[in-house]
């Protein structure tokens, strides 16, 4: 049986949040980091043979961070979150056909339902692997240097990519050793491959948390979920 492994990127330096160091480790709730609410809310699932995070060499935060259960610390971020992934998934030493799922250290408000479903989409095996996404519903439009329309995107086809994102961790490590580092999620490596990847349907509330603002609406869908589920705090 394939194992089920989770692993969060948490290397990134967060300059968009502006708060003079990593955003990950802002206190969310109470005492608690944003990636300590991360992980314990996914530890607390009960889904995974492993989790492990991923964190900068120089990193100076993470042996404070109290996580409920065992997680496997790996220091070796890197320059990009692709590249981030790709030493972690070394790190993890899986087997090829094991299940790795990548999840942002900045979703914090990831709930289990949609992680069963993500688990449940890998029982059809005519597939290599599957993201949690949201259909786009407002109209979209490419826009060019001057800001100005070239034309509407049929939105029908349109999906916002969400995380946790999951791939075999033998197909996963080599796309990435292929795919620019550049690319911004996994799928966008593993698509390069002609990859057969299931979209299904996230939550709305499992936003990243990119900029000052995302704080307070995070903080409330966490409320609004540990309300309804008890899962952590
Ligand atoms: N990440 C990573 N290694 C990097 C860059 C990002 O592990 N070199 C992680 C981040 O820690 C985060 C996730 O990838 O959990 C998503 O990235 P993003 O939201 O862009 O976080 P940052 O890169 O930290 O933020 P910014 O782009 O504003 O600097
Ligand atoms: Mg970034």
């Amino acid at each position: 049986m394939p194992k089920r492994l989770l692993l969060i990127p948490a290397a990134g330096v967060g300059e968009r949040m502006k708060i003079g160091y990593p955003k990950q480790y802002l206190p969310l709730m109470g005492e608690y980091s944003m990636l300590e609410v991360t992980v314990n809310r996914l530890s607390a699932m009960e889904l995974f043979d492993q989790v492990a995070v991923v964190v900068s060499e120089s990193d100076a935060y993470i042996d404070k961070c109290r996580f409920d259960s065992e997680v496997s610390i790996f220091r070796c971020g890197g320059a990009t979150r692709a590249q981030s992934v790709l030493n972690g998934l070394k790190a993890l030493k899986a087997e090829d056909e094991d299940w790795v799922f990548v999840h942002d250290a900045a979703r914090p408000c990831i709930d289990k339902d949609s992680v069963v479903r993500l688990i449940e989409s890998l029982e059809d095996s005519r597939i290599d692997g599957a993201i949690l996404a949201l259909k786009v519903t407002d109209t979209i439009k490419w826009v060019n240097e001057d800001y100005l329309i070239e034309k509407t995107i049929d939105r029908s086809h349109c999906y916002r990519a969400l995380t946790p994102q999951v791939f075999r961790s033998g197909q996963l490590i080599a796309a990435l050793t292929s795919a620019d580092t550049l690319v911004t999620d996994e799928a966008g490596a593993m698509e390069r491959s002609r990859a057969k990847i299931k979209v299904v349907e996230g939550s709305s509330i499992n936003i990243k948390v990119t900029y000052p603002n995302d704080i307070d609406i995070v903080r409330q869908n966490l409320k609004a979920l540990n309300k309804k589920r008890g899962i952590y705090k």
